[in-house]
């Protein structure tokens, strides 16, 4: 066999398996990993509530922030799946009107069972809903007066809408948001302050990996 038989007998052997693997694998559905991986923007609801400080209350504002974000699923049917989205911490800037200017760090680790329409078909285009919940811990808060705060870790209700688009077995290019209850309690001092409706949507666009 001459040198250069191998590469070529590699190459065509590679392109046989990818042509072999591409036709039975391309189905997408049951038993697939995934990855999602994308930048997300997280924007709490215009309104967050109110705290009660010293007999006053005062309006709370959460400002939106985007941070590198990824999901883990797993597709158990062809069209059910389940997710987890998961995230570098988000750190919010947070005022509290007329009393301080603050901030909050959070993880937003969010589950959803998920459905698939299209799954199980060849269609390039996969739309998916979810639902689950989501539980966020609060840490750092930073305020600029004396008094501390302190927000409570939040469990809620989670939805979520997606779509991909298949550009070959392995890649999708991927639009995903969520919708998260999250309302924390607050302290301020050592005094219960009132609730921080942080309710946001979050919105993620990236690619879709499955292995
Ligand atoms: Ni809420």
């Amino acid at each position: 066999m001459r040198k250069v038989a191998l590469p070529t007998l590699l190459a065509a052997g590679i392109a046989a398996a990818a042509i072999t693997t591409s036709s039975q694998a391309f189905a997408y559905g049951a038993g697939d990993f995934y990855t999602r991986v994308g930048v997300a923007k997280v924007e709490p609801a215009s309104d967050n509530g109110s705290l009660n400080i010293g007999g006053a209350d005062y309006d709370v504002n959460v400002d939106d922030e985007a941070q590198f974000a990824f999901t883990l699923g797993y597709r158990f049917h062809d069209k059910m799946g389940v997710e987890l989205l998961a995230a570098l911490p988000f750190k919010h800037d947070l005022q509290v009107e007329g009393v301080t200017d603050g901030s909050t760090k959070h993880l937003p680790p969010t589950v959803t069972a998920q459905y698939y329409p299209l799954g199980g078909t060849d269609a390039r285009v996969q739309p998916y809903a979810g639902v689950g919940f989501n539980y966020t811990r609060f840490s750092d808060e930073e305020t600029d007066i004396g008094a501390s705060l302190e927000l409570d870790d939040s469990w809620g209700f989670a939805g979520q809408l997606g779509v991909d688009l298949l550009i070959d077995d392995n890649w999708a290019l991927n639009a995903a948001a969520w919708y998260i209850d999250i309302d924390a309690d607050a302290k301020v001092g050592s005094a219960d302050a009132g609730t921080v409706e942080i309710d946001p949507v979050v919105v993620m666009a990236g690619v879709s990996y499955r292995f």
